[in-house]
């Protein structure tokens, strides 16, 4: 575990063997004080004109002998806000994790609107960039990497200690989000995910609910029952309670799809698209994330989180192409393909939280469709939504955290794929619009409570064509775990006393 603290003080004499300083473009003045006395190095490169100052863009140079530190590394963020930052972080970092020891990292006052939040978004940046997806599993080729303390300063007179320990609170409910969606899907299958949330129940003082396979039918959960049914492990909802304020009213719900693998049921994926299915729990990892991130904050609001927890295998019990599911709202539905099980799930999952809850809004997180990774590529999530101002509040989160929305629409025209002539819906609508429809399958299921929901299949994990950020590591990106940490410090915490 890496230490990360505020550093007051005269900067050459730190103790840091490494100091980044961040600038704006190739701004030599910015950080002209720090230049001048590690020997004006920065001011020759961008002399000979080797520095462009590009997002991102960094470089390693060695000061004159007479200093006490060894490297000395300028990341640019260019003209770009809090992405800049983290990106400009990210870079530096890396090139230097297997080299340094104990590096600075200057943020000067002038570069940003808000030094707090570029300090809280760089202790982000660093703990997310040297996240290491093979620290579980890798015995032999394991290497642990050489930094261990990050300090951070600016010249703006201020103790941003407070903001140190808040960026680590979110980075580390992030990386929590990453262990559990690329944890592998026979270790992380619903039991194990209920382990994880009894553990979390248990760190934290939350209340747990927990329904089984008996319980579920007894409730006519019959949706988590018919996809759960195949697998060899049972299918289970589990529920955690966060009383962060006095009342009884729920600010927030979140649901987040748990399917430990998703096989495709009898209509099975082809082996190129099921490699990476232990993936489809990451809605649900990232509720988890976002849970252990509010409980650390102590955030002052209440919120539960729902998992429909189940493996999509096909097997004797498995449930059928053209069978019909009376689901927990009574609607029915007609099964026209088994790999569309995420839908069914969080249906079922979506109204018994409406009905039981009542919250204020409901956000739904999931590997939903393939489509959206067709519409939209890996750089953003598709947002489905009831409510124009709620989906507004998401998609402006979203540029601050770096975690982009784009809405989508939910027009009744696209509801006429969905017909059935033996049930009130079908679970697919065709090929055209498919995140669509499929978010239009969801929307039956919630009667009048504001709801978004958020397709994050194509910015999960980190796949062929992205996403690509340098605090992306490969495997699991932990994407949503910000978006509503921060969504609900900035846009909820405000009006919910
Ligand atoms: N989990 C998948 C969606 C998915 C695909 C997530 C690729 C991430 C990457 C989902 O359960 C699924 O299989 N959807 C089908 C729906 C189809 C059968 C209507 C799909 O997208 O092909
Ligand atoms: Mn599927
Ligand atoms: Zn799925």
């Amino acid at each position: 575990m890496i230490i990360h603290r505020f550093y007051v003080g005269e900067i050459l004499r730190s103790g840091c063997d490494t100091i980044i300083a961040l600038t704006r473009g190739k701004d030599v003045e910015l950080i002209k004080n720090i230049d001048e006395r590690l020997g004006n190095l920065f001011k020759k490169v961008v002399e000979t004109g080797d520095f462009k100052g590009n997002v991102g863009e960094t470089i390693l140079l060695y000061p004159v002998s007479n200093v006490n530190v060894k490297r000395y590394v300028v990341a640019s963020i260019a003209n770009e806000d809090l992405e800049g930052i983290r990106i400009a972080v990210a870079n530096a970092i890396l090139k230097i994790k297997d080299l340094s020891e104990k590096t600075l990292i200057f943020i000067p006052k002038d570069l940003v609107p808000d030094v707090a939040d570029a300090i809280e978004q760089s202790v982000i940046s660093v703990e997310l960039s040297l996240y290491d997806v093979g620290s579980k599993f890798k015995v032999k080729e394991r290497k642990e990497i050489k930094i261990k303390e990050v300090y951070y300063s600016s010249n703006d007179g201020v103790n941003h200690n407070p903001k140190i320990d808040r960026g680590l609170k979110i980075a580390r409910a992030v990386n929590y989000a990453r262990d559990i969606a690329n944890a592998p899907p026979s270790i992380m299958n619903p039991e194990g995910i209920e382990e994880e949330a009894r553990k979390l129940a248990k760190e934290y003082g939350l209340n747990i609910k927990v329904y089984y396979y008996e319980d579920l039918e007894r409730m006519g959960l019959n949706g988590i029952i018919a996809v759960g049914s195949g697998g060899g492990v049972k299918p289970r909802l589990i529920i955690l309670e966060y009383h962060g304020r006095n009342g009884n009213e729920w600010d927030l719900a979140i649901v987040g799809k748990t399917v430990t693998f998703d096989a495709g049921g009898l209509d099975l994926k082809r082996p190129e698209s099921m490699i990476d299915m232990k993936f489809d729990k990451s809605g649900g990892a990232a509720a988890l994330g976002i849970m252990k991130g509010l409980a650390e904050l102590k955030l002052p609001i209440n919120v539960i989180v729902a998992l429909p927890a189940v493996e999509n295998l096909p097997g004797p019990k498995a449930y059928k192409p053209r069978d019909v599911i009376r689901m927990y709202n009574c609607l029915t539905v007609e099964i026209g393909n088994t790999d569309a099980e995420g839908r069914i799930i969080l249906a079922d999952t979506l109204s018994f939280i409406e009905k039981n809850y009542a919250p204020k809004r409901i956000i739904d997180l999931a590997t939903l469709t393939g489509a959206i990774v067709t519409a939209l590529g890996n750089y953003a999530i598709g947002l489905f939504s009831n409510d124009d101002d709620f989906a507004r509040d998401l998609v402006d989160i979203g540029y601050f955290v770096g975690e982009k929305l784009w809405k989508m629409p939910l027009w009744k025209e696209y509801y006429e794929q969905l017909k059935s002539d033996v049930a009130d819906t079908n679970n697919v609508g065709g090929r055209p619009a498919g995140a669509i429809t499929a978010a239009a399958f969801l929307s039956k299921f919630i009667e009048s409570t504001k709801w978004a929901h958020l397709d994050i299949a194509g910015t999960a994990w980190v796949q062929q064509y992205g996403p690509k950020k340098p605090y992306y590591p490969k495997g699991a990106t932990g994407i949503g775990v910000r978006l509503i940490l921060y969504y609900l410090l900035m846009k909820i915490i405000k009006d919910s006393k």
